[in-house]
């Protein structure tokens, strides 16, 4: 799917459990240090822990959702069994956690494992073991695809000097980004460390948490990059307030998500499908856990922006198909690639919020999935996920 195998290089997982290590590269970088050339001194951190309530009952029944129950009652569909692919630093606290091994004291949900909770307060919904991660990599080719294989959208200048992912997964944008700037310093961010450890040299990872007060250095930044962060962020104008301040005065954020809803332009998405229930379940558990997953459809983007203070706004959308179901040879890689990533690793896309926020049993997952599944692989249903970017401005004139 065209990720080169540096990225397939040793995981650093292995490597920081047995020795964590003390410096870049590699994603065990440790917390922002005194005259650190990224970080300013010190910042204080929010405290308390706001963990997802448990579900308030175990199977709740939305108005015009088919619940987990009326899954469970469907059984299997006869085909999910066959070949599902044959159509196709410093001591002061900060936001940045201090590296020790706690970091890989990972939560484990029905086998799964997810971030580990002494790097952030919140509870991330997607799992970080290798079957997420193999399928994330394949989701990362299909919005490449979706973008004309543009990394960004902003107009950008050759002779930038630092970027920042906020959330950089598995850093493949991030390392496709430093290396079309190899004379710009990009940091990549996240809860979990997940990235390789072979990065380009003007590349590294650090673990932190986006939704504390930023410890980077105030008007540091020529681009803020932040992608797919969907049920991530509690409050998004905090978080932009936090990239407004770390941004260099004319320098560019960029905010491109996307929203589980599934739209339909011909009327072939029946309201009781599983696609159909798919969109409303996680739009439910996103407002349950006070962490939208709806983003492209909130009109979060735009007034957060320039609430923040960003000027020179700019929105694109796109619609991604959710299998190999449109003419255009384009829009059918591109479901291709979604419908092989989607499929991959559908239970751990929904799980947590299913099952840990929504309070379905793991068999109503289970059977869900396969529904699911089923309709992505028979095609019947033209669904498509709307992702949307939001590209703006610092003013040049900022203090
Ligand atoms: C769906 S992945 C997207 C990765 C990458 N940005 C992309 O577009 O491919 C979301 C990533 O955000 C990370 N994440 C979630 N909450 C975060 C937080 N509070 N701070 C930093 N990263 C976070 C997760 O660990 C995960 O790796």
């Amino acid at each position: 799917m065209g990720v080169p195998e540096k990225r397939k290089a040793e995981s650093p997982l292995s490597d920081a459990a047995a020795s964590p290590k003390p410096a870049a590269p590699g994603p065990s970088s440790p917390g922002p240090k005194e005259n650190s050339p990224t970080h300013a001194s010190s910042s204080p951190r929010s405290e308390g822990r706001s963990p997802t309530p448990a579900p308030d009952s175990p199977a709740p029944e939305l108005p015009g959702v088919m619940s987990g129950a009326h899954w469970l009652q469907q059984g299997l569909p006869e085909t999910d069994t066959d070949d599902k692919d044959s159509t196709l630093g410093s001591d002061v606290e900060s936001s940045t956690a201090s590296i020790s091994s706690s970091i890989l004291n990972y939560r484990t949900i029905n086998g799964r494992t997810y971030h580990s909770d002494s790097v952030t307060d919140g509870e991330y919904w997607a799992p970080n073991d290798q079957k997420m991660l193999g399928a994330l990599e394949i989701y990362y080719h299909s919005l490449f695809l979706m973008t004309d294989k543009q990394l960004f959208q902003a107009p950008l200048k050759d002779n930038i000097q630092h970027a920042i992912d906020i959330g950089t997964g598995e850093g493949f944008w991030a390392i496709d980004f430093a290396d079309k700037f190899p004379y710009c310093d990009v940091v990549g961010t996240d809860i979990s460390p997940i990235q390789p450890t072979w990065t380009p040299p003007n590349l590294r990872f650090e673990i932190d948490d986006a939704t504390k007060e930023w410890t980077f250095k105030k008007n540091f930044f020529d681009y803020i990059h932040i992608s797919f962060l969907n049920g991530a962020i509690e409050d998004w104008g905090n978080l932009y307030k936090n990239a407004y301040r770390c941004c260099k005065p004319g320098g560019w954020i960029e905010h491109f998500d996307c929203s589980p809803i599934v739209s339909c332009d011909d009327e072939t998405l029946p309201p009781d499908s599983a696609l159909a229930t798919y969109g409303k379940i996680l739009d439910e558990a996103g407002r349950r856990i006070g962490r939208s997953l709806t983003i492209a459809h909130d009109g979060t983007q735009e007034p957060g922006l320039k609430e923040a203070g960003f000027v020179n706004l700019h929105t694109k959308q796109w619609k991604q198909p959710l299998s190999p179901w449109p003419k255009d040879p384009k829009q059918k890689e591109i479901g291709l690639y979604t419908y092989a990533a989607v499929t991959s690793d559908l239970e751990g896309v929904i799980q947590f919020l299913f099952h840990k926020v929504m309070g379905w049993s793991t068999e109503e997952v289970a059977v869900f999935a396969a529904h699911m599944r089923q309709e992505m692989k028979e095609q019947k249903i033209h669904g498509y996920w709307t992702w949307k970017v939001v590209y703006g401005q610092k003013p040049e004139d900022a203090e």
